[in-house]
């Protein structure tokens, strides 16, 4: 092991009309996102609040582009049923998900701007799914979800995170630094915006698992690089990643 995490991504685009047929441009610049997320380098990491840098990582994760599969279907929108990887249902099958993550980009699935599948479940439905207008930050990139952030959100699913709000009032996302949340927040909350959990904490609404706008989320946790890390370890379900 080099200790260097390498993640070939497989793009699937789904669409009916020339323009949900979205550009290599625009695929580029969701893959690039994905680079400057995971490492630091996005021009946003340093809007971290001083409360929050010493948390603030580096994950350390990098993605290439492997290849761009590309189908018409006649279908106006879709739902979150994984229909889109199935080649008999319309879709685009899975490309060798032990050794690629795939993302399947469709061209809508009504208020749902995307969806990730968690590690350990079926091969034929790994991977993640991303409506186009909220894909990459050019071509259809709509605001405020036109800067690659649901795939970043997305892909924190697929290695493991979880919402930051532990999907409950003041849950547990069983990553330790990042404080408790009262619930999801929306929108571009000012800082700081205080929780009413046990401690009143500062809650981290500009970490990628909360559900802001993209221009207001730029920073994973220490934390949650352990545990993203973790499952690509030895033994770990997304082993096979590692080199
Ligand atoms: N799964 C979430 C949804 O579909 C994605 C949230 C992404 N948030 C963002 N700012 N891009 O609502
Ligand atoms: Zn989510
Ligand atoms: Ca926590």
């Amino acid at each position: 092991a080099t200790g260097t995490i390498t993640i070939p991504v497989v793009v699937n685009v789904i669409y009916r009309t020339a323009t949900e047929n979205i550009s290599d441009a625009q695929i580029a610049s969701q893959i690039s996102v994905l680079n400057e997320d995971f490492n630091a380098t996005n021009s946003d990491f340093s809007k971290t609040p001083s409360v929050f840098t010493s948390v603030a990582a580096n994950v350390g994760i990098h993605f290439t582009l492997s290849k761009v599969v590309r189908k018409y279907a006649n279908k106006r929108s879709w739902r979150t049923n994984n229909d889109m990887k199935k080649s008999a249902k319309g879709g685009i099958d899975a490309t060798d998900p032990a050794n690629n993550l795939n993302i399947w980009v469709v061209n809508d699935m009504g208020g749902i701007l995307g969806y990730a599948q968690f590690p350990g479940g079926a091969a034929a439905t790994d991977g993640v799914v991303v409506a186009q207008r909220y894909f990459g930050r050019t071509g259809t990139a709509t605001a405020p979800f036109n800067l690659g952030r649901t795939a970043t959100h997305e892909v924190g699913h697929w290695v493991n995170l979880r919402h930051i709000w532990g999907d409950a009032t003041c849950g547990n996302d069983q990553v330790g630094d990042t404080p408790s949340h009262n619930a999801a927040n929306y929108g571009c909350p000012s800082f700081p915006h205080y929780s009413t959990c046990a401690g009143s904490p500062v809650e981290m609404t500009m970490n990628y698992m909360d559900y802001t706008d993209d221009a207001c989320m730029y920073m994973f946790s220490n934390g949650q690089k352990s545990r993203m890390l973790a499952v690509f370890a030895t033994g770990g379900p997304r082993a096979s990643f590692a080199d």
